[in-house]
Order: structure tokens, then C-alpha cells, then sequence
């Protein structure tokens, strides 16, 4: 460290809580000499060019006096034009260039400015195949009527629809305008009107800074529903009835969290419902979530995901991760949070049940994993981002927080969570400074309750320490019970007690089947309780891996069907992997796929090729 970043370093340390100096694997920017503060993005859509084309402004802070360059993030982006913006607001061409392109982190943009410019514009448009937007056909819509784009930036696409320091150290304010044809709406991870007019000219703000994973857009045609005071939800007119009934808790949901972590800071918390190829379940865009249809059961019992999205709101969108190493400071205290939402709202034995699920998954997952996967501070080794997920950061971080909990008590665990929110909100930071924090506002009033070898291992070590505490829930009881007699062949499949079981109760009772269930009792379960035909999406996925586990093959009809319908990956990612183990199977599912390869999101037809070798 030169002396002029230390002072720096120094400077941003008294400001409190602000951006982290370490260097983030992921980005070619250089946000130790020049962070970007504020972003105006004018851009036109077109779905017959499947382009983004416009120009994006950006604010700039210089933090090295004799720094010149500019060097942003892009993926396959066509650069038109550069200039730069003078206090004065004249602008004048900076010359520029564009680095060969790198198959995972894109290209770097490298800009050519005067010492200290405050602004510069840039000409563009996106690529048709842009990795962060999927332009969809009419035909694959739910109304078949219109077209449909949406964004999906996290982990690192932001880059290939707007040129950016594409890094989550770095935050900033956005404006936007956005035309579009007339007719369909635009909505973004910012102030949307709800009575907005649909003639083709939009403009937002986001007044509070995010990272750039957070930039999000959607276009189609949506027509929105109040659920409460302050959210609403946004959907294709035909689910959207339906959409409203099961996110109707939205506003305690919101009320639940503020009561344990302090004020919802971003004024409005609304859900748009996108087509079923959005490749994750949600996506905790400010102010307005992205959510995979399939959430919508009829009877909320996956809205888990909605609390799960809502509380990234501060674990995640108020206090960042610095760069993915550090990803369980977002997903870990989101996974946290989010059971604790779901306790308040639908009580402990619910909560409790999604803790038992999780935690046996994660131990399952985790005996495929290599040792240096299973960290939850993890050595970032120049991978994909989009291939590295695992429930590592989500579970194992949630449960290292339960460890903590269990330890302190609940109440001093609360409050101490509060405070760190409130200290480092708005700011992106490592995993360092959570235990700098936690030694200073939790362990020193509390010594002697965890050693440091104890929070050494959960960050540091592979496995979960044997000290995690054990979650029990005596519902799941009775289903091992029920399973166990049903494989032993003493209770027949019609006899399972199960007329009530909610969502994770079976769920624990299709992981209790053997490694290779026999086909005759998969028929048999078939038969009493229709599960190839469930409409409950978490059932519905496990259930055709076992099926495809025991060889019945009177599944497939619903498989493909449901392959060929739902493009999030989690949900037929184990599907293709469980058909890709037999030759007979891999062809099979070759052929599923070659028929829902167009309706794929990029990042999901990424990782089935993978798994097929295609
Ligand atoms: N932020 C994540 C999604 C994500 C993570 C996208 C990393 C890209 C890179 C989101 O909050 C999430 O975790 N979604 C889960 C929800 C589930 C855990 C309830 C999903 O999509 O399955
Ligand atoms: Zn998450």
C-alpha cells in the first residue's frame, strides 16, 4: 500500500462503513483510482433488432490524483462513440479501446480521459445475445400475444447491456429513460409508477446506490396489482389474479423483517412475476423482485422465496458483498433472515421444517463437493460464476448464523444483526470487516462464548463443524416413520398418511427413498397421490428425479412437460443430470432439450449443455 492509498483508505475508514480495497476477481475496473457515482442510461428497445441501443452517462469520483484512464466492464458490446463531459457541459471525443474479449469477464473498455474529468458518454448497443437479457418470442408468453425482455445482471452481466465498473464494491444512483412499443411496459429496480401511462416513454430513478448487479429492466405486456400499502405485483394480465392472491402477505412480510432488522429503506418492495425461463426462482432487484412463476403454487407454501428476496433487502442490497468471494454475507444472512421472516409469519414448525430440508440437502451436496468448494469464504480461481453456485454460501452461511444465535441467545444475536445493519448500510464490504464488527459490538460483551478456532472453522474450514446445532422437527417424525414402513412394505402407498402434508413433508419424504428406488413403489406412490402430475414446483422436481432414479418411465410425458415449460435452473437442472447418468436417458433428455433450448435463458442452456456435452 503506497501512501497516497492508505490515506485514502484511511479517509474512507473515519467516513464509516464504505467501499472494500480489495481487489474483485471478476472486474477489469480500477475502483481504487475512479469510482463511478452516478449512472443515466437513454436507451431505446427494440425486439426486432433484440438490441439496447442508446447511451449510458457516467459520474465519476477520482480517488488518484494522476489517474487518467477509465476502465469499465463490457461483454459484447458495440461501443459507437465516447466523450467526454466537461464542468462545464461541453463535451468533447475521448479516444478509446476495447481489449480482445474474454469468454467469461467480456472485454475491457479502456477511456482515455483528462485528469479528474467529471463525466463521461458513451454511444452503444447490446449484442442480440446478450448473457444478461432475454428477448422472448410472443409465442413464448404466457398471452403469446406480445414479445418480452427481461434482465438478469447478478453475478456479472450488467456489463453486457450497460458499460460499467461491473463489481459490487462499487455503488451508485441511476436515472433512466427508456422508450418502447407502444403498449407494453417497461419496469426497473426503481421508482416504478403504477399508474404509469403505456406510450412508449418511461423514466425512473434510483435515488439509493446499488451495486451493479442490481441494475434490472423488464419489458412486456404487465398490468400490476396493489397487495398493500406499499408493494404491488406485476405480471402477464392472465396469472395476475392469481399472482396477487399468493403474495398476499407481501406487506407482512416487510413488517416482520423492519420489526427485527430496523426500517425497509427503499420505500416500495414490489414483485413482478416473470415468463417460466427466468433462470432462478428470485432475483432481489431493488424495490422490485424478479420471480419465476413457478413460486406460485395456490396455496403460498413457497413464498419462502418471497421472503428470501425481501430480506436481501438488507442483507445483500443494503450491506454488500464486496466481491463473490465474500457471497455469504449476502445469501448466508439472507438464508438466515429469510426463516426467520417465514417463522414470524407462518410459525416455528413451518420455519423449522425448511431448516431440517436444508440442512440435509446441503450435507448431501457437500459429500460431491471438493474440500476447497466447501468454504464459505471462498478462493474465487477464475471460474464462471454462473457455474460456481452451491448451497455452501446459502446454508452453511445461514447455519454458521444459527451457530452464532444458539451461542449468544436469540435477543442479543438479534440486536447485534440490527446494528451491523445499520452500520454498514449502503456500503460493500468483506468478510473481515463482519468480524471486525462482530469482535468489537458482539464477542467483546459477550467473551468466552465461541473461540476463534470455532469461527475459524465455519469461515475457513470444509464440512459444517460438528458444534452446528441440530435443528429438530417432530412432524418430520412422523413422515420417517411413514417412509420407513412404506419401504419395508408394512404400510401400502394409499395408507401413507399424507392427505395434509404441506410442501417440505414431502419433500422429506421423496429424500427418504433410497438411492435407487424400486420402480414398482414409485408406480405405487404415482398411483395414490398423483405426484408426477403435483403443480407444487420443489415436489414436482424431486419427485421426476427419483422417478427417473427407479427407472419408471411413465414419468416422462410430465418430465418433458415440464422441461420443456420451466426454464429455472435449480428445478431441471437435477433432472437432466439424473437422465444424463444412462445412455437410453441421455438421448432422451438430448432430445428434450434440443426442443427447449430456444425458450432457455442464456445462463440455463449454459449449464445443460454442460451437464449433456453439447
Ligand atoms: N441473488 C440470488 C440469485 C443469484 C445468485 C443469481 C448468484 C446469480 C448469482 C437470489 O436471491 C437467490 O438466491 N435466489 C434463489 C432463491 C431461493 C434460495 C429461495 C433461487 O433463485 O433459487
Ligand atoms: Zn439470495
Amino acid at each position: 500500500m503506497n501512501f497516497h492509498t492508505l490515506f485514502c483508505f484511511l479517509m474512507v475508514a473515519s467516513a464509516g462503513a464504505q467501499a472494500s480495497t480489495e481487489p474483485d476477481p471478476h472486474s477489469y475496473a480500477e475502483p481504487d483510482k475512479v469510482t463511478v457515482n452516478a449512472l443515466a442510461l437513454d436507451l431505446a428497445v427494440d425486439f426486432d433488432k433484440r438490441e439496447l441501443a442508446g447511451s449510458a452517462e457516467l459520474s465519476l469520483d477520482w480517488h488518484d490524483a494522476a489517474a487518467h484512464t477509465l476502465v469499465l466492464d463490457t461483454r459484447d458490446l458495440s461501443i459507437e462513440s465516447i466523450h467526454a463531459i466537461a464542468a462545464d457541459g461541453s463535451s468533447s471525443p475521448a479516444p478509446f479501446t476495447l481489449d480482445a474479449r474474454h469468454p467469461i469477464y467480456g472485454s475491457a473498455l479502456r477511456i482515455e480521459l483528462k485528469q479528474a474529468a467529471p463525466k463521461v458518454s458513451i454511444r452503444y448497443h447490446s449484442a442480440p445475445g446478450a448473457s444478461g437479457l432475454q428477448w422472448m418470442t410472443p409465442q413464448q408468453t404466457a398471452s403469446g400475444k406480445h414479445p418480452f425482455m427481461f434482465s438478469q445482471s447478478q453475478a456479472i452481466h450488467a456489463r453486457s447491456w450497460v458499460p460499467l465498473q461491473d463489481t459490487p464494491s462499487v455503488r451508485f444512483s441511476y436515472r433512466a429513460h427508456i422508450t418502447a412499443p407502444k403498449g407494453l411496459r417497461v419496469v426497473m429496480s426503481a421508482d416504478n409508477e403504477i399508474k404509469a401511462a403505456l406510450d412508449g416513454d418511461f423514466s425512473f430513478h434510483m435515488p439509493q446506490r446499488i451495486p451493479s448487479y442490481l441494475l434490472a429492466i423488464a419489458v412486456g405486456e404487465l398490468a400490476v396489482a396493489e397487495t398493500g400499502p406499499r408493494s404491488a405485483v406485476y405480471a402477464e394480465p392472465g396469472i395476475l389474479k392469481k399472482a396477487a392472491r399468493e403474495f398476499e402477505d407481501t406487506e407482512q412480510m416487510i413488517a416482520a423483517a423492519e420489526k427485527l432488522y430496523g426500517p425497509y429503506r427503499w420505500e416500495r418492495y414490489d414483485i413482478l412475476v416473470l415468463p417460466a425461463s427466468f433462470p432462478f426462482g428470485g432475483m432481489e432487484n431493488p424495490r422490485l423482485t424478479f420471480a419465476t412463476p413457478t413460486v406460485i403454487a395456490g396455496d403460498k407454501s413457497l413464498v419462502g422465496l418471497i421472503a428470501h428476496e425481501l430480506a436481501h433487502s438488507w442483507s445483500g442490497n443494503l450491506v454488500t458483498n464486496a466481491n463473490a468471494q465474500h457471497m455469504w454475507l449476502n445469501e448466508g444472512f439472507t438464508t438466515y433472515v429469510e426463516n426467520r421472516i417465514v417463522e414470524s409469519l407462518y410459525g416455528k414448525d413451518v420455519a423449522t421444517m425448511q431448516l431440517v430440508v436444508d440442512d440435509q440437502e446441503l450435507l448431501t451436496e457437500m459429500k460431491d463437493l471438493k474440500a476447497e468448494d466447501q468454504l464459505l469464504v471462498t478462493q474465487l480461481r477464475g471460474g464462471d460464476p454462473d457455474e460456481a453456485l452451491s448451497g455452501v454460501p446459502y446454508d452453511k452461511g445461514r447455519w454458521f448464523l444459527r451457530f452464532l444465535e444458539s451461542r449468544y441467545g436469540r435477543e442479543t444475536f438479534d440486536a447485534f444483526l440490527r446494528a451491523y445493519f445499520d452500520h454498514f448500510a449502503f456500503s460493500s464490504i468483506t468478510t473481515q470487516d463482519f468480524l471486525d464488527f462482530y469482535s468489537a459490538n458482539l464477542e467483546k460483551q459477550h467473551p468466552g462464548k465461541v473461540s476463534a478456532a470455532e469461527i475459524n472453522a465455519w469461515l475457513h474450514e470444509a464440512g459444517v463443524p460438528d458444534n452446528a446445532p441440530q435443528a429438530h422437527s417432530q412432524r418430520f417424525d412422523a413422515v420417517d416413520r411413514a417412509a420407513a414402513d412404506f419401504l419395508a412394505g408394512t404400510l401400502s402407498a394409499k395408507r401413507l398418511p399424507a392427505k395434509d402434508w404441506v410442501t417440505s413433508e414431502w419433500v422429506r419424504f421423496i429424500n427418504a427413498l433410497p438411492e435407487k428406488p424400486e420402480a414398482a413403489q414409485i408406480a405405487a406412490l404415482d398411483k395414490a397421490w398423483k405426484l408426477s402430475d403435483s403443480g407444487n414446483s420443489e415436489i414436482a422436481f424431486r419427485w421426476f428425479v427419483a422417478t427417473v432414479r427407479a427407472g419408471y418411465t411413465q414419468a416422462r410425458p410430465q418430465i418433458a412437460a415440464f422441461i420443456q415449460h420451466i426454464g429455472r435452473r435449480k428445478l431441471v437442472q437435477p433432472i437432466y443430470e439424473e437422465l444424463a447418468k444412462t445412455a437410453e436417458g441421455k438421448a432422451w433428455a438430448i432430445e428434450q432439450y434440443t426442443k427447449a433450448k430456444p425458450g432457455y435463458h442464456p445462463i440455463t442452456q449454459g449449464s445443460i449443455e454442460k451437464v449433456l456435452g453439447l
